[in-house]
């Protein structure tokens, strides 16, 4: 396959001195990469994408699998980068606002951080920190199906980019959205999400839909506050969700027994 490498960083680099892209044909999975990189001093700004992860990683401990056929039917990438946000809590939303803002208006978002089409995810994000001296190191990995990956053993069915952008390639999805991620993110350490709410809100798969939360919660989802937490409307009354260990989803019809 072949990456627009350089075009890549002739938009990011004026905005991220430094700044360098990596392409590999294979890794473990592009965050544990450079989450080990952090963990050894290297905090430089960079971009790593690979064609083949062997483990991918995704939230909550999940398996993001790309297999040997996948190659090009999936983008798999990390951008780790030093930051120092007034704020951490909404960076993985502000993330996936920008990935659907660049990419289609169909796409909307499912608290925290997927993208979803209609009712199947085509993408997630994986935020992970490491505090290197005084610097903390983020790194954003994201990935993308270009075609829906084979839906077996999956409980939300995914879909695929090529479903609303036909004949789209990899390459040109990165290159399409690295300059406006890294301007969302960079704009998200002075500003925080609250700027985002009414955007977040207009992509908001959730809203207004009885979720349930891996912790048992029931409810109406009611959008995300200022600090991007869910609200979530029960019998209780309204539920803040800020916890990135909670899983929810919308109820499906035929959910005799929520967990
Ligand atoms: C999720 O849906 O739970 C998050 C999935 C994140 C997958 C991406 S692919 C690139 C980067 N490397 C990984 O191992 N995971 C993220």
């Amino acid at each position: 396959m072949i990456w627009p490498a350089e075009a890549i960083w002739e938009a990011v680099s004026p905005l991220l001195p430094g700044f360098t892209v990596e392409i590999l044909p294979e890794i473990d999975s592009t965050n544990t990469e450079l989450m080990r990189r952090a963990r050894a001093g290297q905090i430089e700004p960079v971009l790593l994408v690979a064609e083949r992860q062997t483990a991918g990683r995704g939230r909550l401990g999940r398996d993001w699998s790309s297999d040997a056929e996948a190659q090009g039917r999936t983008l798999t990438f990390s951008l780790g980068l030093v930051l120092a946000p007034v704020d951490w809590s909404g960076l993985s939303l502000a993330v996936g606002l920008s990935v659907v803002q660049s990419l289609h208006p169909q796409l909307r978002l499912k608290w925290p951080n997927d993208v979803w089409l209609g009712d199947r995810k085509v993408a997630g994000i994986l935020i992970e920190t490491a505090s290197v001296g005084q610097d903390r190191y983020v790194v954003i990995g994201i990935g993308i199906n270009i075609v829906a990956p084979d839906a077996e053993g999956m409980r939300t069915p995914p879909a695929g980019l090529r479903e609303v952008l036909p004949g789209v390639q990899a390459p040109d999805v990165l290159l399409h959205i690295m300059h406006p991620l890294v301007q969302a993110i960079q704009r998200f350490a002075v500003q925080g999400f609250a700027p985002l709410v009414a955007a977040y809100g207009a992509r908001d798969v959730l809203a207004g839909r009885e979720v349930v939360c891996s912790d048992g919660l029931i409810g109406a989802a009611r959008g995300v506050d200022a600090s991007g937490a869910l609200l979530v409307h029960t019998a209780a009354g309204v539920k803040k969700i800020s916890s990135a260990e909670v899983s929810v989803r919308p109820v499906a019809l035929g959910d005799v027994q929520p967990r």
